[in-house]
């Protein structure tokens, strides 16, 4: 494994849902010998930092974002010495792993929260938050709002309300109580110890309530994450904090604190804007969103993604947006959960390849480090009509075989897709890796030369100025000596567009990225640029 200090600044990542990608035992579920089978796949990508979703021991009724036990591995996963071995053998590739840590709350089954509803004077009763009435907190906002009525829950046995941002099986922790602190510090040392290379850290804005505000980025919440990362940087100076923070710019930037905080922060308000400005063919969401982004400490990077495992939050819109990006990307309200859209990239683009490539080509090329959702590097399709989020949560498509070559069993635990154009017989890895023209070669292109380029991790964002800049997102990425220009092409018809270059780039046509064919005819001072319908281009200027 290389040691390079500060490696998360050009990492590439890759987001898996364990159960989701590979059955090495037969059993309908994906585990981690599963994913260990395929490393190379992802190393042949390109990919150099996996993050997984949680692994612990969980009822599951989160997809184990309700931890039963911090220091365990689920079954159906595996044991700790598999997850050892995945480490392992990880490094041997250099990849990366890191997994989901879930700090704000645990499962209704944890001991701890047993201990606490059973018994007032347990030393446990303390580790969550309790109230004689549901009236206490009440301008903090409920988030899963097509199940939950209120943050609090009445607990019979406990004979009291406990308090819950998520599912009322997940009883938010008690950070105003030290233990709490330390027993987290504690589980996180336990797999640090173990060798893995970070946290994406779950759901920090919500760690502390206080009366008269909204429960979300207080004081004290900055206070403990400063405390975690300085805990974190004593004992593991290479770990990364990958924050879970689903806020506006501005208050995401405080998470970053001085360079002490959080490493690295989701972009959640660029994520729908990349999909209206495609949506709209105009570059306009995205300069007002980078507009009103804050620059960030040096030591720190942001994370850009297009989709996740959970619905394309809308939080970060507007109302109206809200209802506009509703209207256009999911006009069955089956496809509509809480505040966001239950699809896939694939399906949210019409499966228009242009499209889906594009917006890879904003993803690689945006300010931050990307995260690729397992299965959208072939362009794979969801199930709105499963429950909550599993629609987006299917089995990975190896090939077109049984099950998708996810399992050998006949059962699997969340279906395959199975639905024209997107079951496996049309998206499937296997084929996609035997045609040089399919969506898995273009990502890996995008990958393979963005990891050259040290610009697109390190260097700074300034929009050039296109002959046409609504229809055209063309910027500059810079550091050091290397200035590259990308030109991305909003719209669905071909485009000649002229940019103006500075005087010492006015020697020869820059030579495109990919290719390294001199590209575009040199006017007066600016550039000529051809684009197809949805086309982008990638030069160096420098
Ligand atoms: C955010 C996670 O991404 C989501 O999947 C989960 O349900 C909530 N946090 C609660 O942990």
């Amino acid at each position: 494994m290389d040691r390079t200090p500060l490696w998360y600044k050009d990492a590439i990542f890759y987001e898996l849902y364990v159960r989701a990608f590979r059955d090495s035992n037969g059993d309908g579920h994906g585990d981690l010998k599963g994913v260990i089978e395929k490393l190379d796949y992802l190393q042949d990508l390109g990919v150099n930092c996996v993050w997984l979703l949680p692994i612990f021991p969980s009822p599951l009724l989160d997809d184990g974002y309700d931890v039963a036990d911090f220091a365990g591995i689920h079954p159906d996963y595996g044991t700790l010495d598999d997850f050892k071995e995945l480490i392992k053998q990880a490094h041997k590739r250099n990849i990366r792993i890191i997994t989901d840590f879930v700090v704000n709350h645990t499962s209704a089954d944890h001991p701890w929260f047993q201990a606490a509803r059973n018994d007032r004077n347990s030393p446990f009763r303390d580790f969550f938050v309790w109230s004689d009435t549901p009236e206490r907190f009440p301008g903090a906002r409920i988030i899963f709002v097509d199940t939950e009525k209120s943050n609090w829950t009445w607990d019979e046995k406990a004979g009291q309300y406990y308090w819950h941002r998520f599912y009322s099986s997940q009883p938010d922790l008690n950070y105003d109580n030290p233990a709490v602190q330390s027993e987290i510090l504690e589980a996180m040392k336990f797999w640090m110890d173990m060798g893995i290379d970070g946290f994406r850290v779950d759901a920090i804005p919500y760690l502390f309530e206080r009366d008269g505000t909204n429960c979300e980025n207080l004081p004290e919440t900055h206070a403990f994450l400063k405390k975690m990362r300085k805990y974190v940087d004593e004992h593991f100076p290479n770990a990364v904090l990958l924050s879970e923070a689903n806020q506006w710019p501005e208050d995401v930037r405080e998470y970053f604190g001085d360079g002490d905080e959080m490493h690295m922060a989701f972009h959640f308000p660029v994520m729908p804007r990349i999909f209206m400005s495609l949506r709209r063919e105009s570059s306009n969401p995205l300069r007002r969103i980078l507009q009103r982004t804050p620059p960030i400490p040096d030591n720190c990077q942001w994370c850009t993604f297009l989709r996740n495992h959970d619905e394309l939050t809308l939080e970060m819109v507007t109302e109206s947006d809200r209802r506009w990006m509703w209207s256009q990307f999911a006009p069955d309200p089956r496809m509509r959960l809480n505040l966001g859209i239950r699809r896939r990239l694939a399906p949210l683009l019409d499966n228009d390849f242009a499209k889906i490539v594009l917006a890879n080509s904003l993803l690689f090329t945006l300010p931050g480090s990307p995260i690729v959702y397992y299965g959208d590097e072939i362009g794979m399709g969801d199930n709105i009509w499963l429950n909550d989020r599993d629609g987006v949560r299917t089995p990975m498509q190896w090939n077109k075989g049984k099950n998708a070559g996810f399992t050998d069993a006949d059962k699997t635990f969340n279906p395959v897709i199975d639905t024209s154009p997107y079951d496996p017989a049309h998206v499937n890895v296997a084929d996609q890796m035997a045609d040089l023209a399919s969506l898995y070669y273009l990502t890996k292109n995008m990958i393979a030369v963005r990891k050259v380029h040290r610009a697109f991790g390190w260097g700074d964002f300034k929009w050039a100025e296109p002959s046409k800049p609504k229809e055209i997102a063309a910027y500059y990425r810079s550091f050091q000596s290397e200035t590259l220009l990308i030109v991305n092409n909003l719209t669905s018809r071909k485009q000649t567009v002229d940019i103006k270059l500075a005087e010492e780039q006015l020697f020869f046509p820059p030579p495109d990225l990919f290719t390294g064919r001199a590209t575009g005819e040199l006017l007066d001072g600016s550039i000529r640029l051809e684009l197809p319908e949805n086309g982008y281009l990638w030069l160096k200027l420098s």
